[in-house]
């Protein structure tokens, strides 16, 4: 084999499978290229993309404007470190905290980073700006949450086997339910060591838990009350993907601290970041906290494109009004199936619940079925099956899309 040849989809997995950690179980597939909402395979055959990175290619694949972006800035300067000054790293910060109404963005790459950042910021904010005594700060997270693969955030994490064997791990962390206030509030009340509440406004990995409605605006009343920042991970429902431009939107929330990644590039560059204003942000100081990459002029020159395409595209529009068809559409069809349960979600981060048990397969093959129909989706847990398809998709493309996923289900009906 020459590695320079084109390799078969048989090849590419081989090699990954033999050369590459076993860290993930990726459905088998193997792709060689993406355009908007579509990607295709290296033997040429085009599928949906119905998964978008989870949630990190909103703005469509290889989108011309982000990708032209990114070339250019790499033409003249790529990484400085934060050593020194770039220019283009405060334009964007200009940029970005005007567009999500914050004082201060502090950037880094993944979504686990800023999610680290966030926690480091909320717990400084608690002994420096609260006054609560050192090490004691607590922060309150949900069952069922998903925030990254680090060791501290897997310490709180409830995922057997995101955390097994990963020990010891990370103390100062109290975890209640997810969408019940009643728990937040007896934590609040009990616990005056209480500094943040760090909360995604959906469930995203744990199956698109949407929660009641007006939790996060009593949520943060509760957090309000009681001196203790919010915190909203939005790494994966931010920037347009739920009909919104946050997820917080939806109630008219505003964050005291603010996690953004994935779609903040496009999907073309890492990028991630942590917005919050000054009385918070402050608190970090020179040598305090940083990454080598983040904030680079790549990244940043990238980020400004990302946004302005959300912008100028009307992505969250377009999120709200064909997430409403797809779940119409599909709708239609669970009302006669004895398979599927319901579809829930909000813009266009959906999923179907398969009527079986979770250790079972069947959401599985129904993946693979897709994919032989050409659409590219995957199960979050068990008998769950997302589906978050780039916010660039038409109104004909949700109803191909509908047909091809009822035409599927349908294959599978007792
Ligand atoms: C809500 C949320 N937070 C954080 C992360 C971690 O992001 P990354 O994989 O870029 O580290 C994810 C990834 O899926 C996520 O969904």
């Amino acid at each position: 084999m020459n590695v320079l040849n084109q390799l078969t989809s048989q090849e590419a997995m081989d090699l990954e499978n033999k050369y590459g950690a076993h860290n993930y179980h990726p459905l088998p597939v193997v792709l060689s290229r993406g355009e908007g909402v579509y990607v295709w395979d290296v033997e040429g055959k085009q599928y949906y993309d119905f998964l978008s990175a989870y949630s990190a290619v909103n703005q469509g694949h290889c989108h011309p404007k982000i990708v032209n972006a990114l070339i250019n800035q790499a033409q003249n300067l790529t990484l400085t470190s934060r050593a020194f000054y770039n220019d283009v790293l405060g334009k964007y910060e200009k940029f970005a905290t005007e567009y999500f109404g914050f004082n201060k963005l502090l950037p880094m790459n993944t979504g686990a980073e800023a999610v680290e950042t966030a926690i480091k910021l909320c717990r400084k904010w608690a002994y420096e700006v609260k006054g609560i005594n050192e090490n004691e700060a607590e922060i309150i997270v949900c069952k069922n949450n998903f925030h990254g693969r680090t060791t501290t955030i897997i310490s709180f994490s409830n995922d057997i086997v995101a955390r097994k064997n990963f020990g010891p791990y990370t103390k100062g962390f109290i975890k209640i339910e997810y969408d019940n206030l009643q728990a937040l509030e007896t934590v609040l009340v009990n616990n005056k060591n209480v500094a943040g509440f760090l909360v995604e406004p959906i469930q995203g990995e744990a199956g698109v838990y949407v929660p009641s409605e007006g939790y996060l605006t009593k949520a943060k009343a509760l957090c309000e009350a009681h001196n203790v920042l919010f915190i909203a991970d939005e790494v994966q429902t931010g920037i347009a993907r739920t009909g919104k431009l946050l997820a917080v939107d939806h109630e008219n929330v505003k964050p005291d601290v603010l996690i953004l990644g994935k779609a903040l590039s496009g999907g073309v560059y890492p990028v991630s970041a942590v917005l919050a204003n000054d009385a918070i942000m402050n608190v970090i100081k020179p040598g305090s906290h940083g990454s080598t990459f983040g904030g680079n002029p790549v990244a940043a020159a990238v980020a400004i494109a990302a946004l302005e395409v959300v912008r100028d595209e009307d992505l969250a529009e377009n999120a709200e009004t064909m997430g409403q068809l797809f779940r119409r559409e599909l709708n239609k069809y669970i009302k006669t199936s004895n398979l599927v349960n319901l579809v829930r979600g909000k813009g266009l981060l959906n999923a179907i619940v398969i009527e079986d048990d979770e250790e079972s397969e069947t959401a599985w093959n129904i993946c693979l079925a897709l994919r032989d129909n050409g659409l590219l989706a995957k199960p979050t847990h068990g008998n769950i099956i997302r589906f978050a398809p780039p916010l660039v998709i038409t109104e004909e493309q949700v109803l191909d899309c509908v047909s091809i996923i009822v035409k599927t289900l349908k294959g599978f009906e007792e």
